[in-house]
């Protein structure tokens, strides 16, 4: 296994893995610690059937389970996201958000396996969270410390790639998280920051809530706390949507898109991550 690191302190390709065939244990633990320790793993040049991807998954963690049964559209639990389907999952820009936020339990790891890639953009960006704590101005972090959000499936103004059903709705209320947490594995903390879910930070007016999201929004976007990832088709990546939050650049609609997805829960033994 070969490991480079792509941004500033995050994001690791590493190669010399065909993860169609199961790593020995101690590969495998090499490899979730590099993928945790940085964040975002790529994995390039992989061959996967859904059988295979969900093996690899499920070795991290219990198989992650979409609120919207219906997006499963794989072998069990693997989601198709085209462009070309029907429920037309992607379409063009996705702007910046951490997987299921708005969920009480949050998948932990993502794992997106790249088959069809347009020409031009579709490019995943990934903001660095810790980072972004870790360097935040005191003025700043003296307004997150010890401050919780309201995470909403359905923010005003953010319309969702799929709308939910009523009943999809009524299974997730807004909730409500820590907005500094603290890695489970590591203990190093990290902004829970999903700009396209919270609703709310703390008791703050509307007005005075949305400010505050909007600079801490830009603080975790700075070109030093991003890797931009142009994908190549056979590309696997995994993210801890503890760590950093992502988003989907524009390509254009005239392009095929094409990924697989899944993803996977903390294990129990490791179930608080806050
Ligand atoms: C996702 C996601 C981004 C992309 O699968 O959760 O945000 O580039 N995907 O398609
Ligand atoms: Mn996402």
């Amino acid at each position: 296994m070969q490991t480079t690191v792509m941004a500033s302190n995050f994001a690791v390709r590493i190669e010399g893995v065909d993860l169609s065939e199961p790593p020995d244990d101690a590969a495998f633990e090499a490899l979730r610690a590099a993928w945790m320790q940085y964040k975002v793993a790529v994995f390039p040049g992989q061959e996967l059937e859904d059988g295979e991807l969900l093996a690899f998954a499920s070795r991290l963690g219990p198989i992650f389970k979409h609120i919207q049964s219906t997006l499963h559209t794989g072998e069990k639990d693997v989601m198709y996201m085209s462009n070309r389907e029907q429920k037309a999952l992607v379409q063009g820009e996705l702007y910046w958000h951490t997987d299921q936020s708005y969920t009480p339990k949050p998948v932990f790891g993502t794992v997106l396996y790249g088959i069809e890639i347009p020409k031009e953009g579709g490019e995943t960006c990934f903001a660095d969270l810790a980072a972004t704590y870790d360097t935040l101005p005191d003025r700043l972090r003296g307004r997150v410390e010890g401050e919780r959000a309201v995470y909403a499936a359905e923010k005003p103004g953010h319309k969702r790639r799929v709308s939910l059903s009523d009943e999809e709705r009524k299974k997730i209320p807004p909730v409500v998280h820590p907005l500094v947490r603290t890695h489970p594995y590591l203990g190093r903390k990290a902004l829970y920051l999903s700009p396209t879910h919270i609703s709310k930070i703390g008791d703050l007016p509307e007005a005075d809530s949305e400010e505050l999201l909007a600079e801490l929004t830009d603080h975790a976007t700075q070109p030093e706390r991003v890797y931009v990832h142009e994908w190549t088709p056979g590309d696997v990546i995994m993210w801890d949507n503890t760590s950093v939050m992502h988003k989907r650049n524009h390509f254009d609609p005239g392009e095929r898109r094409f990924h697989k997805r899944t993803g996977f829960y903390l294990p129990d033994t490791l179930s608080t991550p806050f």
